[in-house]
């Protein structure tokens, strides 16, 4: 039985395969942020000399990406990307996501947005049926903290500040569980319209698009 760090291992792996049709073109690939998009990080060196330079969705991949020889371009810098990899905390089969455990939810949907393509390499364990078991972050200007915080009470949602952290931008989290989602794109549209939040961690209006699941018996491929 593998364990869920070789899980990982295979699926950022995997994720080598989405890149390689760009090798040799000049191309920036885009660089999420979290325990398995490190292990992509670390795939992604061994390619270094055949693609231009990586996007980071955070300071900490950043560093990574840096300190193994790959040259990180600030994305006011970067005029397009074919691909985006990254984790996920929860995806459900529309290829919808709840991101942001690692707190870097702004800068991955910034980079996610600007990527053609959002391939997304996950365990097993993060495919669910609906989403909200796991907490909802919310990257929110520190003033509107409490405001939200009301806000997302009326909304049947219960949210806690995540103590000690605050996001590459300077901000809070509030983490909002108690939601079990049928409609995952309008609740991230109605909490994108809170004023105070910056970024809600649904990636739901635009799902990732493909899924690359580590499973026991091999890598799942999930579209929609
Ligand atoms: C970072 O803010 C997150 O969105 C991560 O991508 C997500 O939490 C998945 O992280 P792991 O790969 O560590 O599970």
């Amino acid at each position: 039985m593998l364990s869920q760090n070789e899980l990982k291992q295979q699926v950022a792996k995997a994720a080598v395969e989405y890149i390689r049709p760009f090798l040799g073109s000049g191309v920036v690939v885009g660089v999420g942020t979290g325990s398995t998009a490190d292990l992509f990080i670390d795939h992604l060196a061994g390619f270094k000399d055949h693609f231009m330079a990586a996007a980071a969705s955070s300071e900490r991949s950043a560093q990574r990406l840096a300190g193994l020889g790959i040259r990180v371009l600030d994305l006011n810098e970067v005029q397009g990307m074919p691909v985006y990899v990254d984790g996920a905390d929860e995806i459900n089969a529309r290829l919808q996501m709840i991101k942001g455990g690692g707190g870097a939810l702004t800068r991955e949907k910034i980079v996610a947005s600007v990527a053609e393509r959002f391939v997304c390499i996950a365990d097993e364990s993060k495919v669910v049926d609906r989403l909200g078991k796991f907490a909802i972050p919310l990257e929110v200007i520190p003033m509107a903290v409490n405001a939200v915080a009301r806000k997302m009470r009326t909304l049947g949602g219960n949210p806690v500040l995540r103590e000690g952290f605050i996001t590459d931008n300077g901000n809070p989290i509030l983490d909002v569980a108690g939601f079990s989602l049928d409609d995952a794109a309008e609740m991230e549209a109605v909490m994108n319209n809170v004023p105070g939040v910056v970024t809600c961690g649904l990636f739901a209006i635009s799902p990732a698009s493909v899924a690359l699941i580590a499973t026991q018996q091999g890598i799942r491929t999930m579209k929609v």
